[in-house]
């Protein structure tokens, strides 16, 4: 399974031009492909899913080109009903291609199969094919009855009167139905059965439907009539507004991490009811601007998000991001009238609570809600993201607590927004990690924890955890050549720092570590890559705000590669001996200069030629030598290094 590690953020703040709003994307695709005339889309959302509704679209019959490399594509509207009238279409996860290309489909007078992945195959398009029924489609369920896959067959298609359509599980049954409906010439209407959910986006389709020519009488939300003798007509050029569900993400960035963060392409004008994601924002005390497209969130003046109890179903996508802005709130927050999130992607309300219990939240799953109370301090996580792009992006915030996050399968994000983590961490902090290595007897332990004082950060020697390791198991008599068990033991390790004294279990351990025999040991079990890998998540949970200080021979390539600053600290063997023959003498123990630098460069040596984690200066490390340099200019030149 692929992943991808996310470090702890001190906070957010910057700007983000977001991608093409999917719902627009897909719904200006299918029109344009319905309409009269070439239709030049400017900023199309480059995703999975739209990528679907161009293959099929191509596959119909209907002629489009991309202009270059950009995000512009022209469209040669074939004028009504698809003219290739028999085909197979793959449409992967993409709801917003399947709902409305059946409900074209079934009026187009061909013979077509559609199917996608098994999710979509478990998600619901019944009301769909039983509103099209009742205009005399053919449309057959070819797998389980009331789910995809389907299969249309040509039928005489009864024009006008009235269709009935269930509006409480998905919007997209009407917005197909609607989109569809201007193909058979004669004027319907649409009644709307139960309470229609997602109003916002059957906003949508009625704005570009009027954008493309035709109006559509609206009865409150319950009446819906098409106009008869109506054909589409392209508009010539149409913008796609940036996606508003994306922004949310950025948004609540801003709110949580500090801010501000802007996102540019919604904004006031938007036809996207995801904008209104910004009042309910606005509602846990973030500070919101709008302008006619952009808009801005800034955490609360007084730092932390107020609980909230909030009906979120006019924003249902939005919605999740709250259900993660939760743990960043005063207290429980419950999110109301989200049952469609059962039907989405994936079973959202089921997924959310599960991910939100790893990092710490309790979470009371409903039919409907969701009730979140945030945890005093986050966990760092392994999300999964269930094949649902909003997953991983929602989940990513958590981030923001200052914990670390794993996200499996991040390319779920393809789906909607391919480049959401590169923009991600172009607004976000990571907690800084200064790197120092070098050979041993270069004093790197010495600066690294003297300029961890310096800044006020926190200090990882990661060379004591394997001498905790080596001591531990000289001490439970487990044999230093036993890879399998000393990983157990690296992994349970009852390791304490505290006030620069180092405890094993209820043991002072500070001088024992530092013995002979632990040395020893400790390069014995540090070429096990077992231990290393054991010692891992140990040694990154030390990255915390306001910043860490790592020493010792990975810390810049593996444990954290992304550290800003990474120092390789090294000064000549004999200057090197001559230190610790200065501190031998100074202790009254007996010492040869010659010998001193003998065992040194063979332990360079060693070092450099050891299989795993072996000593070397890393391309990106600041090479410091101290040869000529006492400790406070090390530090010196190790801090303005920071600050530069
Ligand atoms: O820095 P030190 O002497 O306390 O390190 C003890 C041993 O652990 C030494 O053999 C180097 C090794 N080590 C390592 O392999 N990786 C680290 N990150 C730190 C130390």
């Amino acid at each position: 399974m692929e992943f991808l590690d996310l470090p702890p953020m001190l906070g957010a703040r910057g700007t983000v031009r977001l991608p093409g709003s999917k719902s627009i994307s897909n719904r200006t695709l299918l029109l344009a492909a319905l309409a009269e005339g070439e239709t030049d889309i400017r900023d199309l959302l480059a995703s999975d899913d739209v990528e679907r509704m161009l293959e099929a679209l191509s596959l119909l019959g209907v002629a489009w080109t991309r202009e270059g490399d950009s995000d512009n594509y022209r469209v040669k509207g074939v004028g009504g009903p698809f003219p290739v009238k028999a085909a197979e279409l793959f449409l992967g996860n993409a709801g917003t291609a399947f709902r409305p290309l059946t409900a074209a489909l079934a009026l187009s007078g061909g013979e077509y199969r559609l199917s996608g992945v098994p999710r979509m195959h478990e998600r619901p398009i019944r009301d769909l094919v039983d509103g099209l029924r009742q205009i005399g489609a053919d449309v057959r369920y070819t797998g389980n009855e009331g789910y995809p896959p389907l299969h249309i067959l040509p039928a005489a298609i009864r024009c006008g009167g009235v269709v009935k359509v269930r509006g409480d599980v998905s919007s997209q049954f009407l917005t197909a139905l609607l989109m569809a409906l201007p193909l058979t010439g004669e004027e319907t209407t649409i009644e709307v059965v139960g309470e229609l959910i997602s109003k916002p986006y059957i906003a949508i389709t009625l704005d570009l439907m009027a954008r493309f020519g035709v109006a559509v009488r609206r009865e409150g939300w319950e009446r819906f009539v098409v106009p008869g003798g109506v054909r589409y007509r392209s508009p010539g050029t149409i913008f796609v507004e940036g996606d508003a569900s994306s922004a949310s993400y950025f948004l609540a960035a801003g709110a949580i991490g500090g801010g501000p963060v802007r996102v540019e392409g919604v904004g006031r004008d938007s036809i996207q009811g995801d904008v209104r994601f910004a009042e309910a924002l606005a509602e846990l005390g973030a500070r919101i601007e709008m302008g006619e497209n952009w808009i801005e969130a800034s955490a609360p003046a007084d730092g932390r998000l107020e609980a909230f109890d909030l009906d979120l179903n006019h924003i249902p996508d939005a919605a999740m991001t709250l259900a993660v802005a939760a743990l960043f709130t005063d207290g429980p927050c419950i999110l109301r009238n989200i049952a469609s999130w059962r039907v989405k992607e994936t079973d959202r309300i089921a997924a959310m609570a599960t991910e939100l219990r790893k990092v710490g939240a309790e979470v009371e799953e409903g039919a409907d809600y969701l009730r979140v109370t945030p945890p005093a301090e986050l966990r760092p996580a392994e999300i999964d993201t269930y094949d649902d792009h909003r997953m991983a992006m929602c989940l990513s915030l958590a981030t923001l607590g200052g914990v670390r996050m794993r996200i499996n399968d991040p390319k779920c994000v393809n789906k909607t927004f391919p480049t959401y983590f590169e923009r991600f961490a172009e607004v976000t902090r990571p907690v800084p990690v200064v790197a120092i290595d070098g050979p041993s007897a270069s004093g790197k332990g010495t600066v690294a924890a003297r300029v961890a004082e310096a800044l006020g950060y926190h200090y990882l020697d990661s060379g004591s955890l394997y001498r905790l390791v080596a001591l531990a198991a000289l001490r439970e008599g487990t044999s230093l050549e036993d890879e399998p068990s000393l990983a157990t033991l690296a992994a349970e390790l009852p390791a304490r720092f505290e006030g620069g004294r180092i405890y094993l279990g209820a043991d002072e351990v500070t001088d024992a570590i530092r013995s002979e025999e632990c040395s020893v040991g400790a390069s014995k079990v540090a070429v096990m890559p077992a231990v290393r890998a054991a010692l891992l998540d140990r040694q990154r949970d030390y990255r915390r705000a306001p910043g860490l200080v790592a020493e010792g021979r990975d810390m810049g390539s593996v444990v954290f590669p992304d550290a800003a600053t990474k120092v390789f600290l090294t000064a000549s063997a004999e200057a090197r001996a001559g230190r610790r023959y200065k501190q031998l003498i100074e202790k009254g123990l007996p010492a040869n200069m010659q010998s001193l630098v003998k065992d040194l460069q063979e332990r360079d040596a060693r070092d450099a030629a050891r299989p795993v984690a072996p000593l070397m200066k890393l391309p990106d490390a600041v090479l410091l030598d101290t040869t000529d340099m006492g400790v406070e200019e090390a530090v010196a030149f190790v801090l303005d290094l920071l600050r530069s």
